[in-house]
């Protein structure tokens, strides 16, 4: 029995990685996904693979009327809304604060919190009166960084901090109609772009080198792929976590039991 039967789903960032891995499983799922990225060309891969099950909107999550439009827009194709999936994100690549010039640091900060921060607070409020009506669920893509130094530089850190704060604050005042909750991947090999105004201040690194070092900090050694993460997410979605909000369901390979060594 398909867990996703009927629901409508909308997802930010669904054109690549964890994103993508996510929209294809919920489809699997018997869900109906409206996507919302800003990749046109990731969005008619998206619709080339998934056809009728899915409706991609081009969009920009930082714009609180794109969401607004995605919102409608997938009330329209499948009668409702269930599910939001607040996943679209940017990184700082591990760039050091030390060694960016104030400039830098203001400009990223602006760059890196409107996606990552504000683009969330934007899906979810514009999706909030819909899931009333559905009692439904949100669903934040968080991180390990929502919780330890060292999965990215301080403006990932911090974001990603933030993000799990408005996720458990939302979770207080939406209840009792709508379950918020969040998934936190470890490092995962996906296309997760630096953004802009910290590009010159780090390296970029291949993804050999990439998986070798997530292998070696979470103790599964795990160099994770997006599909390592769905199942929790589908979790999270379904009727059958109906007694969970609040929470972060990691995964991770264990970045929490790593101990002293
Ligand atoms: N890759 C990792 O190691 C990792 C680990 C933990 C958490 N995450 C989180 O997972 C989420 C998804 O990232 P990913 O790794 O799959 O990266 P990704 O780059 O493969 O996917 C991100 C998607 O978001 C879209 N996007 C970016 N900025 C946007 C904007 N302003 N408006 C609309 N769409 C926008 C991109 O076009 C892309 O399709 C992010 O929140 C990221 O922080 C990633």
């Amino acid at each position: 029995m398909a867990q996703l039967s009927g629901k409508s789903v909308y997802l930010t960032g669904g054109a690549s990685g964890i994103g993508k891995a996510v929209t294809e499983t919920f489809i699997n799922e018997g869900a109906l996904v409206t996507v919302l990225d800003k990749s046109a060309a990731g969005l008619e891969e998206l619709k080339q693979e998934f056809g009728d099950h899915v409706q991609c909107i081009e969009g920009d999550v930082t714009e609180y009327q794109d969401h607004v439009h995605a919102v409608g827009a997938a009330v329209e194709f499948a009668g409702k809304l269930d599910v939001l999936v607040a996943n679209a994100g940017v990184f700082d690549g591990f760039a050091k604060f030390n060694q960016v010039t104030p400039e830098a640091m203001s400009d990223a900060y602006d760059f890196l919190f409107n996606i990552n921060v504000k683009g969330y607070f934007n899906c979810a409020k514009a999706s909030a009166e819909e899931l009333k009506k559905t009692k439904g669920n949100m669903i934040f893509t968080v991180s390990g960084a929502g919780f330890y130094p060292d999965g990215g530089g301080v403006w990932y850190t911090a974001s990603k901090h933030a993000q799990i704060g408005l996720m458990r604050q939302l979770a207080f005042e939406l209840a009792p109609d709508i379950r918020v909750n969040a998934v936190a991947p470890g490092g995962t090999l996906t296309a997760l772009h630096v953004i802009e105004p910290l590009k010159s201040f780090v390296n970029s690194v291949d993804q050999d080198t990439k998986a070798k070092s997530i292998k070696s900090r979470n103790p599964l050694r795990i160099a994770m792929a997006s599909e390592d993460h769905v199942a929790a997410y589908l979790l999270l979605a379904s009727d059958q976590s109906r007694a969970i909000t609040g929470e972060v369901i990691s995964s991770d390979g264990g970045l929490a039991v790593r101990g002293l060594s």
